[in-house]
């Protein structure tokens, strides 16, 4: 009788864990979809490094795209806002660009669908780089090294396509794929720590986090009104959808711990306010999911949810580019 009860606990348990077991599974370098259909080749990938390093891709020549999205800061900024080369101050927090390469869509409202399509963005947009492509063109035709490196690399030389090309191929490169947690997940249970190993059991369970951060990346690639205080329509703003105010990407959490400030708006200042934002189910409750809700956490939780965003990390070298 106490076998039976055992053996049915057992099935029972088995059952219920695979009915809501997430996906957090190691992102695998074999799904990422390559516009050419193939890996960029190493010249490639060191051409687009070059260009987002260099300032010349900003009217001024005062900033790169590495001014905004530092490797130092975790390819943030540091800032809650951004800041223009011009010196106007941007209305979101510069994201973090890691594990791009397995992404949807692009920008806190999904805006553009390909990092090749992304990258021209900013370079034209008068609040940041400023910086029309009539202007970039020739720019980058009067370099040497610009003139033969994109001739090699396509056959069609300098174009804006090109330049779009060059810098998502070094961006989908930046992938943090050996973090304790994926070591923790091929089975070395050691490789966590048992703060962690008890914020991924929360993450999973009681803190409901992966109801939107799971999969490879721990994001659904989809968008949430998480109840952030603000006017910004987010996705809304894009596809009108009234349903979808105030609601932005959720954004992958891999390499979290180096890109603070959090949130579209830069409003969390650290990994531990971001839990307690969660804990107490957001600030506004306009529009707000009905996912979120309050958590009811103890301070070992949150410290443990933080433990185990900390195993998230796997720290990329990045060498800057020698700027021709
Ligand atoms: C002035 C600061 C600044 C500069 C310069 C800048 N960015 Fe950004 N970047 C941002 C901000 C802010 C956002 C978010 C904007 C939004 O979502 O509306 C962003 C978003 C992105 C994203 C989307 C990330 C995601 O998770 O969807 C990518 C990719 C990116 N930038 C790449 C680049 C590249 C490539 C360059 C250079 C050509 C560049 N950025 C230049 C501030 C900057
Ligand atoms: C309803 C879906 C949803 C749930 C549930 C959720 N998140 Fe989020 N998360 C988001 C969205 C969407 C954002 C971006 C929101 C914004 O900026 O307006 C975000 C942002 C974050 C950020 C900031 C990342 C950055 O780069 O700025 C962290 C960290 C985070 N979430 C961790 C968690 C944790 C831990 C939990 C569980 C306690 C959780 N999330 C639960 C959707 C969700």
């Amino acid at each position: 009788m106490k076998r039976i009860n055992i053996a049915l606990m057992g099935f029972l348990m088995t059952f219920s864990f695979s009915l809501y077991a997430s996906k957090l599974v190691t992102p695998s370098l074999d799904d990422i979809e390559y516009p050419d259909d193939e890996a960029p080749s190493a010249r490639e990938v060191e051409l687009g490094k070059t260009l987002f390093f260099d300032p010349r891709l900003s009217l001024n020549e005062k900033q790169s795209c590495a001014t905004c999205h530092n490797p130092d800061l975790g390819f943030g900024e540091g800032l809650e806002t951004g800041i223009g080369t011009m010196g106007g101050g941007l209305g979101r927090n510069t994201p973090h660009i890691y594990n791009l390469a397995w992404n949807v869509s692009f920008f806190w409202d999904g805006r553009a669908g390909s990092l090749e399509e992304q990258a021209l963005g900013p370079i034209q947009a008068a609040g940041e780089m400023n910086l029309p492509l009539e202007k970039l063109l020739p720019r980058l035709k009067g370099v040497k090294y610009y003139q033969d490196t994109f001739n090699a690399v396509y056959g069609d030389g300098i174009t804006a396509q090109n330049v779009g090309r060059a810098i998502a191929a070094f961006e989908r490169t930046l992938n943090a794929i050996n973090t304790p947690f994926d070591k923790y997940l091929a089975g070395d249970k050691t490789a966590m720590g048992p703060a962690a190993v008890r914020g991924l059991a929360l993450f999973e369970g009681k803190a409901n986090c992966t109801k939107c951060h799971d999969g490879a990346n721990l994001t659904d690639n989809s968008y949430h009104n998480i109840g952030i205080k603000g006017d910004d329509k987010g996705r809304a703003g894009i596809n009108g959808e009234a349903s979808m105010t105030g609601a932005f990407k959720t954004p992958g959490l891999r390499n979290v711990v180096f890109t603070a400030p959090y949130m579209h708006d830069g409003s969390e200042a650290s990994l531990e306010s971001v839990v307690k934002f969660y804990n107490r189910g957001g600030d506004q409750k306009k529009g707000r999911s009905d996912i979120i809700k309050p958590l009811d956490l103890t301070k070992q939780d949150i410290y443990d949810l933080v433990a185990f965003l900390g195993a998230l990390t796997d720290p990329i070298d990045v060498v800057r580019p020698k700027i021709p």
